[in-house]
């Protein structure tokens, strides 16, 4: 049973890790090096509660009880009584290694050291602990309160004990848990890669301008938003590195392959929402560019990114990244798709995302297009996933 949780970093990820934490009953410490970012913490948190108590979906007992859980601390020694502990400082695996090899000197050593790296390699990680066994990935997403999901990655030395407790954990904390591989980019940056990178790629051969391909995926496929709008939303320079950091990490397969128009819109500042122009124009009083609405030309692009992305989470379930029914959760509760991605597959028919595949591979010949074998095999056999 987890009673005492330390967090490790109180930047955007580690104060929203503590609210969920404090808000199911547990007593949070929160460590940060700088003063300045337990004090943003504590405010935001203020805040956060405030406008929940002002809507009526939290009464002030409650959110006093939720401040009144949270330990705000500038020194590693104040996490000794941590059950668990979860660090989300900044995404450098030196930085990371030394912290947890200082940390473990102050726990005790029955403690669940987990981090909530987006992109390193627990396994690396785990290795500099004296008890590798101990040491996890419980990777959130941004807003953490708000996101229902959490992967959770054990490393090949983590022990079946810590994951099932840390899965119960999250569980009491109301979290969906999807378990991945450790492999890049878990389950939700691997096998959402296409629906920004084939969006791209249409964009490149002049197929569609950027509102007509957003278009498509709203009105044809139920998105909430398109992948123009949501590289502008997540920011260009963060979607780039991304999807470079997963490319490079496969080795170069080409199916992850950067875009050159999304680099050089990072190169120019045009970083989306937050620098005031991306793909789009966010100046006030900038014209929304209206998109082409034949329905031709719509649902091509629709089934185009729809089947990459089904074949993604094929591929995943091939490689036995996580289960069918963990893969289709993470897709729609991580990054809020409108159905998930398998059984899309199965809507649509597996015999359909093979023909559509092996048409888009002998049109360009290109190895990104390849069909994943569980497709081809499931095809063959009149399989579904579900
Ligand atoms: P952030 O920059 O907002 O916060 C990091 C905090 O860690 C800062 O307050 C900093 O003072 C503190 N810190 C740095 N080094 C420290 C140390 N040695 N000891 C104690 N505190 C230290 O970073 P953010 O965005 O919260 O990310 C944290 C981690 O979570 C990273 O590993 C990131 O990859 C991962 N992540 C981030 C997501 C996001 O959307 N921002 C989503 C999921 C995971």
């Amino acid at each position: 049973m987890i009673k005492n949780v330390g967090i490790i970093g109180g930047g955007t990820m580690g104060s929203g890790i503590a609210q969920v934490a404090a808000t199911a009953g547990c007593m949070v410490t929160l460590y940060d090096v700088h003063q300045g970012a337990l004090d943003t913490a504590k405010a935001n948190l203020e805040k956060i509660t405030n406008r929940l108590v002002d809507k009526a979906r939290m009464t002030p007992q409650e959110k006093d009880a939720i401040q009144n859980n949270i330990r705000y601390v500038n020194t590693i020694k104040e996490l000794a009584n941590s059950d668990l502990t979860i660090e989300a400082i900044v995404e450098n695996m030196e930085v990371k290694k030394k912290l947890f090899q200082e940390l473990e000197n102050h726990v005790s050593d029955t403690c669940i050291i987990a981090t909530n790296t987006s992109s390193l390699s627990i396994a690396s990680i785990a290795s500099c602990l004296k008890k590798p066994n101990r040491c996890i990935g419980i990777h959130f997403f941004n807003p953490a309160p708000l996101m229902k999901l959490v992967e959770v990655i054990p490393a090949i030395q983590t022990s079946q004990k810590v994951l099932d407790t840390v899965q119960i954990t999250l569980e009491n904390w109301r979290k969906v848990v999807a378990v991945a591989k450790d492999t890049p980019g878990f389950i939700v940056n691997r096998v959402a890669r296409p629906f920004y990178g084939e969006a791209l790629r249409m964009y490149e051969e002049g197929v569609a301008d950027f509102a007509t391909i957003d278009h498509a995926l709203k009105s044809v496929g139920g998105f909430k938003m398109g992948p123009f709008e949501l590289m502008d939303f997540i920011g260009n320079d963060v979607n780039y590195t991304v999807t470079h950091t997963v490319f490079e990490a496969f080795y170069n397969d080409p199916r992850y392959k950067p875009s050159f128009t999304q680099k050089r819109f990072a190169e120019a500042g045009f970083l989306g929402r937050k620098s005031g122009k991306g793909f789009y124009d966010y100046a006030p009083g900038a014209v929304t560019p209206l998109p082409e609405t034949n329905q031709k030309l719509l649902h091509t692009i629709f089934d185009r990114i729809l089947v990459m992305l089904i074949n993604e989470a094929a591929d995943a379930l091939f490689l036995n990244i996580a289960s069918a029914q963990d893969i289709d959760a993470a897709m729609t509760t991580g990054v809020n798709y409108p159905k998930g991605l398998l059984a899309w597959a199965d809507e649509k028919g597996i015999p359909w995302c093979v023909k559509k595949l092996d048409g888009l591979y002998n049109e360009y010949h290109e190895p990104r297009y390849r069909c994943s074998p569980l497709l081809r095999r499931m095809d063959a056999t009149n399989k579904t996933f579900f």
